[in-house]
């Protein structure tokens, strides 16, 4: 009712324009209309609009007796909520929406939730999709949640997760797309591309965000909301280059910003990013949200005296809507109506989140994210699930191959041991959104549906507590009752597959972990199975890097398999017999230990990197400057061979090209990497810094010339002002299948 009465108002005053004017026999436009509908709402509804919360709770059921839900739904029906999040499926989410198109404007509210790796079919945790370096598949992958979170009334995900983060420690590294600030970005604008389709107004399309402005990943020692202190060339060079690629070049409709505080300030507070950056130099006109309850927790940074003073000085910095925190909707009125915050601030805000709304055709069909045959239609299709396949056997890094321990060989007897190979939930990841719990297909599953000849045993437990929230009680990890099996069966196997690795919900929010081996008795397990017969394949479970240390040194096969969702089993078993040849490359650095973190690949020189003395240079004297494994490292059952390296100025553009053959005796892919060093420029620059990628496909024996193009903006950079600079010079450019690259040229530009 409430959207008719707003569509005879528009017609009312196009009726009354002169009829002369041809603008006014045209529809009004979105900005029009926003503006049209903001000059109607009193100082309540505004605030209403920047405020959103959570559901939880049954509408269609008896009253809610709980006081604050009891709130909320007065809240909707009076049109001062303009978002939930945690609302899902189409009977949930259709009466608190007439809620809203019942009050007195019928705004409709927008739904939000963390559809980061999938819906209802899961795929492979981020960090995992980020290794195939894959885009196309990754933007489907977007693409597939988004058209079944669509299907479920959802018209906004709180993804991508952008952050660049180089320390494992940090449980939310499964959420992100790794350490490097190219392939983030790349991924980032990949991301939100299918997220958000060519067409917000389609019923499939959600709104993207990016998260978390700024700095989140960088959080100190890995823990998660911690501290963060980074100097300008790092913000500028690693740090928002993402949220940059985000919203100019896919249009990220809106950003989230975050729970720490970056140099000193809380960013939920900080003007000159949310402000000045976005809002200004990148002209970002969609809205920022803020993270949950972060505008309140300003208090317990000692930022804000109060929650009055958090609610003005969260709005005064651009944070538009406040998620859970009740800040704006308690004190944003008073703090207008005393001259505190000037209405022009708030009204700034109501006016992106409307422009939003428009975008995604809200007021013009508030019911097309809910129609119930979509979702009995679209959820966990066949196609969704092939999808989810082959992005993860795209996923999965084979790290190590001594000897060709892999693909398993027809015949051989295998035992597969590990609580993990029988997992139906770890595989899920963190975040499940629709997930049915134990939906994932095992490798025990897999194993069987592919006739293989093998037995299982557990070997070792890992058991977490609550499946909400385990990280706080962990228990049965010492239990070594299965140790005996599963030695006897590696001793009478051909071969052994051992799975190993984190339960699926021991990286994510709040999972910062202080050690990065097994938990448990899983790496006695496996030194136990390792002794029983060393023909031994290591498979990694893992939402991080772990250190692997002494499985690299001892096991001759390791596959990192992360946390792959939905179809995990099949897309493991397709590797580990061969059916699909591994071409993921590590999106993050593989520590030796826990010591040596931060580690990543795009570290400065030093003043001393090599060895001058036997001490005075930049080392450890108990540990090698040389991670595990680097960065875009990863191998295949195949091998490639580089050569012909040229790079040539064609006027204001380098052109690099190199010649890549298969070498081996199976067809594959190779992502084949270039990366450069700005040898001497007014900051340091990194020794090296990927600027281009392509993942290439070859026959056995067929080789092909691979080419990229260097410009301007792939050899400048930020300096210690922050303004991006393009200075001239000597560079040296790198390119091969990994970072430690060794075929390299040079270029003056
Ligand atoms: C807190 C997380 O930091 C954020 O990423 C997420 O989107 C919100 N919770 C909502 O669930």
């Amino acid at each position: 009712m409430a959207v008719l009465r707003f569509s005879i108002a528009i017609f009312i005053s196009a009726l009354v324009l002169p009829v002369t004017s041809v603008m006014a026999q045209t529809a009004p436009s979105d900005e029009e209309r926003v503006e049209d509908l903001l000059s109607q709402m009193t100082l309540k509804e505004k605030v209403g609009q920047v405020s959103q919360f959570t559901g939880f709770w049954d509408v269609t059921g008896p009253a809610p007796t709980d006081e604050t839900q009891a709130r909320k739904a007065e809240l909707l029906k009076s049109g001062i909520i303009g978002s939930m999040l945690n609302v899902v499926g189409v009977e949930e989410v259709r009466p608190i929406q007439e809620y809203a198109l019942n009050s007195r404007l019928g705004i409709p509210v927008i739904f939000g939730l963390d559809v980061v790796h999938g819906h209802k079919t899961m795929f492979p945790i981020p960090l995992a999709e980020a290794a195939s370096w894959d885009l196309d598949m990754i933007e489907q992958s977007a693409r597939v949640s988004a058209i079944e979170a669509a299907a479920q009334g959802q018209t906004w995900t709180f993804a991508p997760m952008v952050d660049i983060s180089r320390d494992p420690r940090w449980g939310r590294v499964m959420e992100g797309a790794g350490e490097d600030p190219y392939l983030g970005s790349r991924i980032a604008v990949a991301r939100i591309r299918g997220f958000q389709g060519d067409d917000l107004s389609a019923p499939d399309t959600i709104v993207a965000t990016l998260k978390h402005f700024a700095g989140y990943g960088f959080a100190e020692s890995g823990k998660d909301y911690n501290t963060v202190d980074v100097g300008t060339v790092t913000l500028h060079n690693v740090i928002l280059p993402p949220f940059k690629a985000g919203v100019e070049e896919a249009d990220a409709r809106t950003v989230m910003n975050g729970f720490n505080t970056l140099n000193g300030l809380p960013v939920t507070g900080d003007g000159y990013l949310q402000r000045e950056l976005l809002k200004g130099e990148w002209g970002f006109d969609g809205f920022v949200v803020s993270d949950w309850a972060s505008a309140r927790e300003m208090i317990d940074h000692g930022y804000a005296k109060n929650s009055v003073d958090a609610a003005l000085k969260a709005m005064e910095a651009g944070s538009d809507m406040d998620m859970e925190s009740y800040v704006y909707l308690d004190h944003l009125e008073d703090l207008v109506d005393s001259g505190t915050l000037d209405v022009a601030l708030l009204d700034d805000a109501v006016r992106r989140i409307l422009r939003v709304k428009f975008e995604l055709g809200l007021f013009d069909d508030p019911y097309k994210y809910l129609d119930a045959d979509r979702e009995a239609e679209l959820l966990l299709t066949p196609a969704h699930r092939e999808a989810s396949l082959k992005m993860a056997e795209r996923s999965i890094v084979l790290l190590k191959n001594d000897d060709d321990t892999l693909p398993i060989r027809k015949g051989e007897k295998i035992v597969l041991i590990g609580t993990l190979a029988a997992d139906k939930d770890s595989p899920l990841g963190n975040w499940r959104a629709m997930a049915d719990d134990h939906s994932a297909v095992s490798v025990v599953e897999a194993f069987e549906a592919a006739g293989l000849d093998f037995v299982y045993a557990e070997g070792a437990v890992l058991e977490i507590g609550d499946a909400a929230f385990p990280n706080e009680v962990v228990v049965n990890l010492t239990d070594r009752s299965g140790f005996p099996e599963a030695v006897e069966a590696a001793r009478n196997a051909d071969k052994v597959i051992i799975v190993l690795g984190e339960d699926g919900l021991q990286s994510g929010e709040g999972r910062s972990r202080s050690e990065l081996g097994f938990p448990g008795v899983q790496q006695e397990l496996l030194e136990a199975v390792y002794e029983a017969n060393p023909e031994t394949a290591l498979v990694v479970m893992s939402g991080r890097p772990l250190v692997l240390t002494w499985a690299e040194a001892h096991v001759p096969a390791i596959v990192q398999a992360w946390h792959l969702g939905q179809e995990s089993g099949h897309a493991l078993t397709n590797v580990l017999t061969g059916a699909y040849n591994p071409s993921g490359k590590l999106p993050m650095t593989f520590p030796r230990s826990v010591g040596q973190i931060p580690i990543y690949y795009s570290h400065l020189n030093t003043g001393r990197p090599g060895p001058l003395t036997d001490v005075f240079w930049s080392h450890y004297i108990d540990e090698s400057n040389a991670p595990l494994w680097p960065f875009g490292y990863g191998l295949s059952y195949t091998t490639f061979e580089y050569s012909n390296l040229r790079a040539l100025k064609r006027g204001d553009v380098v052109e690099v090209s190199v010649r890549v053959k298969n070498t081996g005796s199976r067809a594959g892919e190779e992502v084949v990497q270039l990366y450069i060093r700005d040898i001497a420029a007014s900051v340091s620059r990194p020794v090296r810094e990927l600027k281009d990628f392509s993942k290439i496909e070859l026959a056995p024996g067929k080789r092909m010339t691979v080419t990229f193009e260097l410009g301007a903006e792939d050899l400048g950079f930020y300096n210690a002002n922050g303004s991006y600079v393009v200075e001239p010079g000597d560079f040296e450019v790198f390119v091969g299948g990994s970072s430690d690259a060794t075929l390299s040229t040079s270029f003056e530009y």
